[in-house]
């Protein structure tokens, strides 16, 4: 097989994150720690993982970094934009995450990340309130700005690629509206007459981030990629884009769990999951406009693994319930709980109950260390338009609904697919299948 030709990452590697909030504190925080050999990156796919290339005799298990080059955590350079002024140590103190002992040795650094001021439009977070934020005549104009700080930001600090990633609040529920989602002029057309219900802030990042030659990935579940607009623009532009929503707690459990009912071919009647958390995510998807945003995006996950036409006996009808509950106190030690109502042998019900203590922002750092430096790697082997492999990052895996696709949710089958992308721009052969 022919080895794909992937650009060494030689150089800085920029990554703009917008928001500055407790994810994306808790993952600058983290790679500047580990680069001291301070903390560990665990749960990193590409700083732990091991996969198999080659088969029979010639068959290694290797990480990733030693079958295609990849940014090496001493190359990153951080910047943020965010609707408040405080920097990444202020920010990362406010979040209250991470112990104080586990912030301070990097303190110096993080206290130079100052945020960029914001593209926001109170109306697609009501319960923001910061001032640090960009005075835009229109949506087109806002597009400029963020441009503008995206030259500077790569110019300042000498960085050979930059990669956006979208770690701010979840937007306001924006559906898929054709004649301007549709097609890239129409979509630019909107911007231009500063089309405030259709154009969210966040596709104006997005757009500004492809025409400046970095990828671009979404954090949130916000429609903002994943419309053919901008996969026309990353067509045209040849980048990468990815996205949406980091698949770190109860969807991660979820996309894991629904497979042990699939491949032991397990009755479902219903699934409830419900959880409770106080950060300033939790406030924000305390607006029901926010929540439907959120909800949209967790509950697709089941019907793709548990299909109904498959196995109507089975799945046929599964009452599929998500609740998420803004109380403070928990504040980002987030607990979920999942109900599964489940069925065997002649009919026979059985429950199962599943209870995540988790921290959301420890579960999602490692993600956004991943999906920035595979988006980064993807854009040098010239791979471009939707990542199909950055699915098992992704709560809402992008595909082509317009043509039918449906979006993979299996987490093993994800991985495959993972898997393969590496080992075809590593060179071998994308030799697993995926059932
Ligand atoms: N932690 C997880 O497990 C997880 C999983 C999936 C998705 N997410 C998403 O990640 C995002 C960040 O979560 P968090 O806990 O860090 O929230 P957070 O509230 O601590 O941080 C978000 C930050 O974004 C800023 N912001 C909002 N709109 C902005 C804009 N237009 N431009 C720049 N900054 C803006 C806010 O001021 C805030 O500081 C949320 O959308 C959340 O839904 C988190």
């Amino acid at each position: 097989m022919e080895k794909e030709i992937v650009k060494p990452a030689e150089g800085r590697l920029g990554i703009l994150v917008v928001g500055c909030g407790a994810v994306a504190t808790t993952f600058m925080t983290g790679v500047l720690m580990a680069r001291k050999g301070l903390a560990k990156p665990i749960g990193s796919m590409t700083q732990y993982d091991k996969i198999r290339v080659g088969r029979g005799k010639e068959k290694k298990y290797l990480h990733y970094g030693d079958i295609v080059s990849l940014t090496k955590l001493d190359d990153i350079v951080f910047g943020c934009w965010d609707v408040y002024p405080q920097n990444a140590y202020q920010a990362a103190v406010y979040a209250e995450v991470l112990k104080q002992k586990d912030i301070d040795p990097v303190r110096d650094e993080l206290e130079l990340i100052k945020p960029m001021k914001a593209a926001f439009d109170k109306n697609y977070a009501k319960r923001l309130d910061g001032d640090n934020v960009k005075d835009c005549a229109t949506r087109w104009d806002m597009v400029e700005q963020i441009r503008q700080d995206i030259r500077d930001f790569k110019a300042k600090n000498d960085c050979a690629r930059i990669v956006v990633i979208w770690a701010a609040s979840t937007e306001i529920y924006v559906p898929y509206y054709e004649p301007i989602h549709g097609k890239l002029d129409t979509l630019v057309a909107a911007m231009k007459a500063d089309d405030r219900e259709h154009i969210a802030p966040s596709m104006c990042y997005a757009y500004a981030a492809l025409q400046e030659d970095a990828p671009f990935i979404m954090g949130a579940p916000n429609t903002t990629v994943d419309i053919p607009a901008m996969w026309q623009l990353a067509e045209e532009k040849r980048l990468p884009i990815a996205g949406k929503d980091f698949k770190t707690g109860q969807t991660l459990v979820k996309s894991g769990f629904a497979p042990i009912l699939k491949v032991r071919n397990l009755g479902l009647s219903g699934w409830f999951s419900t959880n409770i958390l106080g950060n300033r995510d939790g406030l924000v998807l305390d607006e029901p406009a926010n929540f439907h945003t959120k909800e949209v995006s967790k509950l697709s996950t089941l019907e793709t693994i548990l299909r109904k036409d498959d196995q109507p006996d089975l799945y046929g009808n599964i009452y599929h319930k998500v609740r998420i509950n803004y109380y403070p106190p928990r504040n980002d030690n987030k607990e979920g709980w999942d109900n599964l109502d489940i069925f065997g042998w002649m009919g026979y019900p059985m429950q199962i109950k599943i209870n995540f203590l988790c921290r959301d922002s420890i579960l999602a750092a490692p993600l956004l260390l991943d999906l920035t430096l595979l988006s980064d790697l993807a854009h040098r082997a010239g791979r471009y338009g939707i990542q199909r492999f950055l699915s098992f990052f992704l709560k809402s895996p992008m595909h082509d609904y317009t043509q039918g696709e449906e979006a993979v949710n299996n987490l093993f089958e994800q991985y495959t697919m993972l898997k393969n992308a590496i080992r075809e721009m590593g060179g071998y052969e994308a030799d697993e299948e995926v059932d």
